[in-house]
């Protein structure tokens, strides 16, 4: 079978690809072990806590549908905050035409703020936004357990901890569950809903279909590092910041990304983010993390140069005041060649074709071991998930579908290649090497329950 190219996509190719993303979000919305006619928990009032960036576009989301929502702050600066962000959303909207002024009025009127956690008593679902901190959750579930409703569903916007430890902490871990939002939170399709070992059917079902109501894909996931989505992502950056550290550029890597179909590349996403996002958490986990491995410290040495992103006009690239354009910056280049010197690496070229496939086959692979240890449900549950959260270009359909498109064996012999290359992130999946010794492929695991 000839090798296919993966920057040209045919029509017809486009149209299959765009089909299977429909049929991906109608099959997220099946759930095969939940029992039949199941009744879900009403929904007439919601209390978020925390009107950070999430907590804001959470409560815009459920007012947008037009459930209550009672927003609350420990700090009566960051209410303020954050009920003014939400206020200066919806008049954007109003002034773009897209929300009449009843609209945003009628909204606005079910947002209410507090700085009072009593203020959940009547919430038949609480949605917790605060700092990504497992105590300072534990500590607001402990609080939510004695003051929540019974019956009341209790969710955690947690991007990775472990839900189930925050579970532990209430006498009711059967109503609580994760409610992963994407920012902006009010505009962000995905919602990956993260079963605790724990969750009631019903709080599953519940949120699964508060999520469609919202106008949102829910995708189901296990508790797993990252979940599904970011599982993946970090394999998608790892690779590519291990190619910059080997041999290529910023700008190379983004240009094959863009290429490829994404609307911006990995490094440009990292300067627009800022590149000090997650900084604290790295370099707490930096003394106690394995060291029979390699890691990709790289975005680390930026900040500590002071080369934040676009807001300090410098990062991966530099920017001119007033212009998000990233142009090449000699002196981060130098400094990323210093670094590969530094840390022994001899440079060399990569060429688009190893670019791309790292960058891509490290989630397929991920992906697989997500789907043989029951993280996902099914492939097209990750695909929909990346081509909702996180810029997957459509007309691919996704990472697993286009796996399947390529051909499970080539990418199966790619893998191997780059695991003899490149040592332990790249351990084949069990799943993959099954499925090409016995001729199948991804969709063939597609259950359609
Ligand atoms: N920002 C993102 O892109 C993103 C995406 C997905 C998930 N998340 C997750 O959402 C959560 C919130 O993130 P964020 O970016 O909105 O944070 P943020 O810093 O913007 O907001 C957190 C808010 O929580 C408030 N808070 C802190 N302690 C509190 C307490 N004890 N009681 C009540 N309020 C308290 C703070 O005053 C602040 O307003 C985190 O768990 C994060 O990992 C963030």
């Amino acid at each position: 079978m000839n090798n296919i190219d993966l920057f040209t996509v045919s029509d017809a190719e486009r149209e299959r690809a765009l089909a299977h993303a429909k049929f991906a979000a109608a099959e997220a919305a099946k759930i095969p072990d939940l029992p039949a006619g199941l009744r879900l928990r009403p929904i007439h009032k919601v209390a978020v806590i925390g009107a950070g960036t999430m907590g804001g576009g959470i409560a815009m989301s459920l007012a947008n549908i037009g459930v209550p929502v009672t927003l609350i702050d420990a700090s009566a600066q960051g209410l303020e905050r954050g009920l003014e962000r939400v206020k200066d959303n919806y008049a954007t909207s109003v002034k773009r035409g897209k929300l009449a002024q009843a609209d945003m009025d009628q909204r606005l009127a079910l947002i209410t703020g507090s700085l009072q956690m009593v203020d959940v008593k009547d919430a038949d679902m609480v949605i917790e936004a605060v700092f990504e901190d497992m105590d300072l959750k534990q500590d607001i579930f402990r609080q939510l357990d004695a003051l929540a409703k019974p019956g009341a569903i209790l969710a955690t916007n947690t991007s990775g901890l472990d839900v189930d430890k925050i579970a532990a902490v209430t006498q009711r871990p059967e109503d609580v569950v994760g409610a992963h939002f994407f920012s902006p939170a009010h505009i962000m399709k995905l919602l990956e809903v993260v079963r605790t070992t724990k969750t009631a059917p019903d709080v599953i079902a519940t949120l699964m279909d508060l999520g469609r109501r919202m106008g949102k894909i829910a995708v189901l996931a296990r508790i797993y590092p990252g979940f599904i989505g970011n599982a993946l992502f970090r394999n998608y950056t790892r690779e590519a910041h291990f190619l910059v550290e080997d041999g290529a550029l910023p700008h190379e890597v983004d240009q094959v990304l863009t290429k490829f179909g994404y609307a911006m590349g990995i490094f440009a996403v990292h300067d627009m983010a800022g590149n000090d996002v997650g900084y604290q958490t790295r370099k707490a986990q930096m003394a106690t993390r394995p060291n029979d491995r390699r890691w990709n410290d790289l975005i680390m040495k930026l900040c500590d140069l002071g080369r934040l992103g676009q807001k300090v006009g410098k990062g991966w690239y530099r920017y001119e005041k007033g212009n998000r354009a990233a142009q090449r910056d000699s002196e981060v280049e130098d400094f990323i060649v210093q670094e590969s010197a530094r840390m022994g690496i001899k440079r060399q070229a990569k060429s688009e074709d190893e670019i791309l496939k790292r960058c891509l086959y490290g989630m397929i692979n991920e992906g697989a071991k997500l789907l043989e240890q029951g993280i996902a449900l099914r492939p097209s549950d990750i695909d929909i998930t990346y081509l909702t959260g996180y810029g997957f270009p459509a007309h691919h359909g996704g990472p697993m579908y286009l796996a399947d498109r390529i051909g499970l064996a080539k990418v199966y012999a790619d893998i191997q290649r780059f695991h003899k290359q490149d040592g332990f992130w790249w351990q084949p999946a069990p799943l993959l090497e099954k499925l090409v010794r016995e001729g199948k492929c991804f969709a063939d695991l597609q259950t359609g329950a």
